[in-house]
């Protein structure tokens, strides 16, 4: 287009109102000039699901991306062997090290299939992140799709007197407890490490951007229990919650090309990925996850 610079091309497509949208006219592979990186950390903030299509990043490029957006969280399995090797990404893969597709029994497998559950990453954290980035290299011809919920609608749409009766609650978030609930047993396959990341801590039920004022609900596999609770009731809670804020007018689905990377806002947005014949097709993505606000990278390293 004569007359307009490079940066006036970047196109913001909403795919689902205030929710999801899609940026077009973008190479991520490029160093972001200010203007771009305005323009989608905006959207980003207004929407909460942001998708990239037609992207070709390497590691390297993928963590650079993500860096314009904060400190990087290492991955919590960052000491073990994996078909993608750097501290700052999350293998979702189901292919190992060799190459080849691994055994649905495996523990990497077994790890991953958590995923499948709805929740947040990092909420098992003490500052939990802001951000993930998920970048689709392989993916099959059917299934594994991800899907995403926005906690703000659903908060929006709780009856006040329900918002007033949760507003205030602790619920303390556990990995080991959400790996549990897919089988995975964390005491006997966790490292001291991991372990330590693993322990519980304690997050808001309801949070709210100091950017856009907006509450919502902050709850998903990793919720184990609500403080001052008994066990069965605070149980039914979070189980009624998730239920409601996980019907479909709140969920987005994503069914994933090759090149597509998607960033969501992990303190509105819940996802979960969707099951595919996982030992029939490969599915190769990456994730890099942004540290929330006062997260210390350097110390979250040294574990
Ligand atoms: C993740 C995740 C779901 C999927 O990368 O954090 O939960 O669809 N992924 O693979
Ligand atoms: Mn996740």
């Amino acid at each position: 287009m004569v007359g307009l610079d490079e940066d006036e091309m970047v196109k913001i497509t909403p795919v689902q109102k205030n929710f999801v949208t899609m940026i077009e006219d973008i190479d991520l592979s490029c160093t972001l000039n200010r203007h771009d990186l305005e323009i989608i950390t905006n959207a980003f903030e207004t929407f909460g699901v942001v998708i990239f299509q037609s992207q070709s990043i390497s590691i390297e490029q993928q963590i650079a991306f993500s860096r314009r957006f904060g400190p990087l969280e290492p991955s919590v399995r960052r000491h073990r062997k994996r078909a993608i090797n750097n501290v700052y990404i999350s293998d979702i893969s189901n292919v190992g090290p060799d190459g080849t597709i691994m055994d649905e029994a495996s523990e990497a497998m077994s790890y991953n299939r958590g995923n499948q559950l709805w929740h947040s990453d990092s909420s098992f954290k003490k500052i939990p992140s802001k951000a993930s980035l998920l970048y689709a290299l392989e993916t099959p011809p059917s299934g594994g799709e991800t899907e995403f919920c926005d906690m703000r609608a659903a908060w929006d749409s709780l009856e006040s007197q329900i918002q007033i009766k949760i507003e205030n609650l602790t619920v303390e978030h556990s990995l080991a407890y959400s790996r549990g609930i897919m089988g995975y047993n964390a005491e006997k396959h966790f490292s001291k490490a991991e372990k330590i990341e693993a322990s519980p801590v304690l997050q808001p039920l309801v949070r709210e951007s100091d950017i856009s004022g907006r509450k919502s609900l902050y709850l998903g596999s990793h919720a184990s229990q609500i403080m001052g609770m008994k066990e069965k009731e605070s149980r039914t809670l979070l189980d009624t919650l998730l239920t409601h804020a996980s019907q479909k007018q709140f969920v987005h689905v994503h069914a994933w090309s090759p090149g597509d990377l998607i960033m969501w806002d992990n303190r509105c947005i819940n996802h979960r990925g969707r099951p595919w014949s996982s030992q029939k097709y490969r599915r190769v993505m990456r994730r890099t996850t942004v540290g929330g606000e006062g997260f210390d990278e350097e110390a979250a390293l040294a574990i």
